[in-house]
């Protein structure tokens, strides 16, 4: 199973100073030698965590599956074709949101991502989209020319403990319609230390795609050295 982890929540503590620390390349060679074996980054419109230089930067350094999530619009569809990344998965996105909230609207977007996809597969790029778990949506993904799908995984993830089987079983049948219409298929979104294990069990599946909490642990765990080592530079000072 393949482990694509995103370093956006590195570039976020990097914003809350605008400055260069931490960098989420230097994020992005510890998760490879951790055993990732892909780094997705989201770049977005307002560029609020990602920024240009990081995908540029990312683009030389990352000799594994380097993806890019993006919305499909003309600006970033030029990103994509200029840096070229291993793939791009276009997702939906709104300026105020915390996070990507959902899956694409496929129904309401088809000429727009019939377009987009078009011109990133004409440049030779692997096309993803990050969709809710719902069967309809793989039968479109389909017919669009997608060459793989993200399935959502946030309604699993966030789901109250009575209604968790319930949603883990959309994600599942999803994900059996999606392989069984032959598209290369990924799940993502919300997945953390106590909720990965159902999904990544799931027969076919291709990767998974987890950021948020691989963040939130690393600054947990790497805590106490970090204080230790500025506890030993103030202790030597005199
Ligand atoms: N997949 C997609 C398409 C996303 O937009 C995100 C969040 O950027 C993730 C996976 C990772 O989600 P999380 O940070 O909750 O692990």
């Amino acid at each position: 199973m393949l482990l694509g982890v995103n370093i956006d929540h590195v570039a976020t503590v990097r914003q809350a100073r605008m400055g260069h620390e931490p960098d989420p390349v230097m994020a992005a060679s510890l998760a490879i030698i951790g055993g990732a074996d892909g780094i997705t980054l989201h770049l977005r419109e307002d560029r609020r965590h990602v920024s240009d230089r990081d995908l540029r930067v990312l683009r030389d350094v990352v000799k594994v599956e380097l993806n890019l999530e993006m919305a499909a619009t003309d600006e970033m569809i030029k990103i994509a074709q200029d840096t070229m990344p291993d793939m791009v998965t276009i997702v939906p996105e709104k300026r105020q949101e915390l996070t990507t909230e959902g899956g694409l609207d496929l129904k309401s977007n088809i000429d727009v991502l019939t377009d987009a996809i078009k011109s990133l597969k004409g440049a030779g790029l692997p096309v993803s989209l990050f969709i809710n778990p719902d069967i309809g949506d793989v039968e479109i993904s389909r017919e669009l020319g997608a060459d793989m799908v993200e399935i959502h995984t946030g309604p699993y993830a966030d789901a109250s403990a009575s209604d968790r089987e319930k949603e883990l079983v959309k994600v599942v049948k999803s994900i059996e319609r999606s392989v069984a219409v032959g598209l290369k298929t990924n799940a993502g979104h919300g997945l953390n230390y106590s909720n990965v294990k159902p999904i990544a069990a799931i027969e076919g599946l291709r990767g998974l795609y987890i950021g948020h909490s691989i963040v939130s642990r690393a600054v947990l765990v790497g805590f106490e050295k970090a204080v230790a080592q500025m506890r030993e530079l103030i202790d030597g000072a005199k």
